[in-house]
């Protein structure tokens, strides 16, 4: 958190109109640029104490430029103080932490946007760097396509390919979590995997409202919500590569960024995508757009007598059951297998 804040209204430099607070934390900012009339986020740095933020922020985003991360358009101090921002384009859709909320993407989004964002971490390693805090809240997108952002904690890794632990716990990789900690590629690898891991489920590996002793542990010890359990419709492919990705062992995880966005792209291959949809007072709903000359269809598990669940697959056009593709009625705590392998015929 920074130490000083801008109310909204201000005008900084005769030029940012400050209008209104973006993102749930920080002191980031819709602003009207009154030089070039256009909307832009305005982002007051990060201030320890009473010296000078530094521009490393500001000087890491110039140096890193890619299409998959977030452009800098400015970078100045306000007039009369010490207080050191930077300007980049707004993107209007705002971070993939809400367009993700509360049930996740479709399976097809978020490989593509988990490949944008690979090939934005790929750079920052590629300069010797790490980003340590990849997470959905960092991710902002612009129409379909996703950049990285937030390159505050960004640093340069020394010669053993470390750098001081940081980062933030939805997405914190487990030697990161432990005191005498590091980063390192693979705790990028790490929070990249576990932002896909958020990204198709809509939850994060560990419960974010527990107290931060108790994540800690969970995270540690690779103790994670099951992605094959609270996201049945993801392929067990894809699950494999983000369980792969979130190992506890660094050394067990994909090399790079890179080979980890081989293998999601590998794994989803040509299946169906599905997202997750809300019926009121159904368990579990998904559906999937058809393409390709296929249909489109619906996967719905609603509660039936004897805490009983049934699940049944559909044409979404004519509500008819998929042939082949029987309605099964199962106990609740075998609803999680049993979609799972009803969306394994369906794919
Ligand atoms: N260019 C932008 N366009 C649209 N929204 C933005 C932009 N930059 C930041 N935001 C919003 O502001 C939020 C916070 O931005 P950022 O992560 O850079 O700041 P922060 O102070 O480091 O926040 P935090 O401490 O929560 O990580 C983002 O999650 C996003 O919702
Ligand atoms: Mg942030």
């Amino acid at each position: 958190m920074s130490s000083s804040t801008l109310p909204t209204g201000t005008t900084v430099n005769d030029r940012y109109v400050l209008q209104r607070k973006l993102g749930s934390d920080g002191d980031v900012y819709e602003a009207h640029d009154r030089h070039l009339n256009q909307t832009v986020a305005f982002k007051l740095l990060h201030q320890e104490n009473s010296s000078p933020q530094s521009w490393d922020e500001a000087r890491r985003l110039e140096q890193l430029r890619n299409r998959f991360i977030i452009p800098v358009i400015n970078a100045d101090v306000v007039a009369n103080s010490d207080l050191r921002y930077i300007v980049t384009r707004l993107l209007p859709i705002g971070d993939l932490e809400s367009e993700a909320a509360p049930n996740g993407i479709s399976t097809a989004l978020a490989v593509r946007y988990g490949a944008h964002l690979a090939t934005a971490v790929v750079a920052v390693h590629a300069a010797g760097m790490v980003h340590r805090d990849i997470k959905p809240a960092n991710a902002l997108l612009d129409g379909d396509i996703a950049h990285l952002s937030d390159f505050e904690y960004c640093c340069i890794l020394d010669e053993n390919g470390e750098a001081p632990r940081d980062g933030s716990w939805c997405t914190l990789a487990p030697e990161v979590a432990m005191d005498d900690g590091v980063c390192t590629v693979a705790s990028d690898v790490y929070s990249l995997s576990a932002t896909v891991f958020y990204l198709l489920s809509g939850e994060y590996p560990v419960d974010p409202h527990l107290p931060r002793a108790e994540q800690k542990l969970l995270i540690a010890a690779g103790d994670v919500r099951s992605l094959a359990d609270i996201a049945p419709h993801v392929p067990r492919a894809v699950s494999s590569v983000i369980k792969r990705g979130m190992g506890v062992d660094p050394a067990a995880r994909h090399p790079s960024a890179e080979s980890f966005a081989n293998a999601l792209a590998t794994a989803i291959g040509r299946r169906r995508s599905w997202h997750r949809i809300t019926h009121l007072g159904h368990t579990f709903c998904a559906e999937s757009v058809g393409q390709n000359n296929r249909k489109s269809l619906g996967v719905c598990a609603s509660s039936v007598p004897n805490g009983k669940v049934k699940v049944h697959a559909f044409y979404l056009g004519s509500k008819r059951a998929v042939s082949g593709t029987p309605a099964r009625v199962v106990r609740a705590g075998e609803l999680a297998p049993a979609l799972r392998s009803m969306f394994v015929k369906l794919n």
